[in-house]
């Protein structure tokens, strides 16, 4: 990632700077909240999408490092609502926002930076990106809704899941790439490539946190291993248990998703590494980052493409 950093550092350093200034506001608890996750890191990856994205097809311009900090603002407000909705303890290894400063706290200043980032959004002034951006993090909601409905329900299919995922987390990576296209000005076609290639980057990358939260180092991924499970989450390692586990395996997992039962976490690992689950869903995370790949193909090879491509084997490969 550092690597990857490097090559468009001016903007990214551009994109925290702006980031920080736009958390200003005159009520204190709005810049306390904002600083605190904003200040915890994050790898950034959504908006260094955009600037390399920006600079595969072109030149990256001042619109793009503000469009770069919009995409950033929604992706912590959702962080902040999320850790409220799945009771999480633990983000970018600090205490989350909702247990250092309360649920309410959160809401409310997740509420702020959505709305900043559309006024940063009116502000570019591009209308296309404005209907994607409106749809995109309505389709988020959406994501995150159908997951709360599914919680606890242990005959979440496949299909669901992927559903889910789409929304929830590939449709910011596809808004991503495909705002910065439309800032190049780039032809109708590549517009569609770079929406496409940030889906198919978000599931990939979607899916390896899955693994992550059953099999990370929570030093690494700075998150509490396990919250899915606490959630009652059927994510994909739990989906493919109830594919090809025995009887006795499915019946474990009916009961501690029924129950949002933390403390089967240890039994759950057993018998996710007694099968194949871990293989399987590796597989289906590179099936999506290979199609992320193909769809950049025809982009030729300009130092930026290639480190988009780099970013797509970190997305599966990445232990943090
Ligand atoms: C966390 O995203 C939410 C998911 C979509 C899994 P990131 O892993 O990109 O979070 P930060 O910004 O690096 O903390
Ligand atoms: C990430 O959801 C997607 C959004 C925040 C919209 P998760 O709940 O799977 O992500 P983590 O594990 O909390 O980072
Ligand atoms: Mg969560
Ligand atoms: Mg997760």
């Amino acid at each position: 990632m550092q690597k990857v950093r490097k090559s468009i550092s001016n903007e990214f350093n551009a994109v925290n700077e702006l980031i920080i200034a736009q958390l200003k506001s005159d009520v204190t608890l709005v810049g306390d909240v904002g600083h605190y996750i904003v200040e915890a890191g994050g790898k950034r990856l959504r908006p260094i999408l955009t600037l390399l994205t920006a600079k595969a097809l072109g030149k990256p311009r001042d619109s793009h490092v503000k469009f770069a900090a919009v995409i950033e603002f929604i992706h912590t407000a959702t962080l902040l609502h999320d850790d409220v909705v799945d009771l999480s303890q633990l983000r970018r290894g600090r205490p989350t926002a909702n247990a250092e400063f309360g649920n309410s706290s959160s809401v409310l200043v997740g509420d702020f930076l959505y709305t900043r980032a559309f006024q940063l959004l009116v502000d570019i002034g591009n209308m296309d990106i404005l209907e994607n951006m409106a749809s995109s993090t309505n389709i988020i909601a959406e994501g995150e809704v159908m997951q709360l409905e599914k919680a606890g329900d242990p005959s979440t299919t496949e299909d669901q899941y992927l559903d889910i995922i789409n929304r929830k987390t590939a449709a910011l990576f596809s808004s991503a790439c495909f705002g910065a296209a439309v800032l190049n000005e780039a032809k109708s076609s590549t517009v569609v490539t770079m929406r496409n290639f940030g889906l198919y980057l978000g599931m990939a990358f979607q899916i390896t946190d899955d693994i992550l939260d059953y099999f990370g180092n929570p030093l690494d991924i700075g998150k509490h291993l396990g919250d899915d499970l606490a959630e009652g989450k059927m994510t994909l390692p739990l989906i493919r248990v109830m594919q090809v586990g025995s009887n006795e395996e499915i019946k474990l997992v009916e009961e501690a998703i029924t129950k949002k039962d933390r403390y089967a976490f240890k039994k759950i690992i057993e018998i996710i590494e007694c099968n194949d689950v871990i293989e399987y869903c590796k597989g289906i995370a590179k099936k999506y980052r290979d199609l992320a790949i193909a769809e950049i193909e025809d982009l030729g090879s300009n130092h930026a493409s290639e480190e988009l491509r780099r970013l797509c084997q970190i997305s599966v490969n990445r232990v943090s």
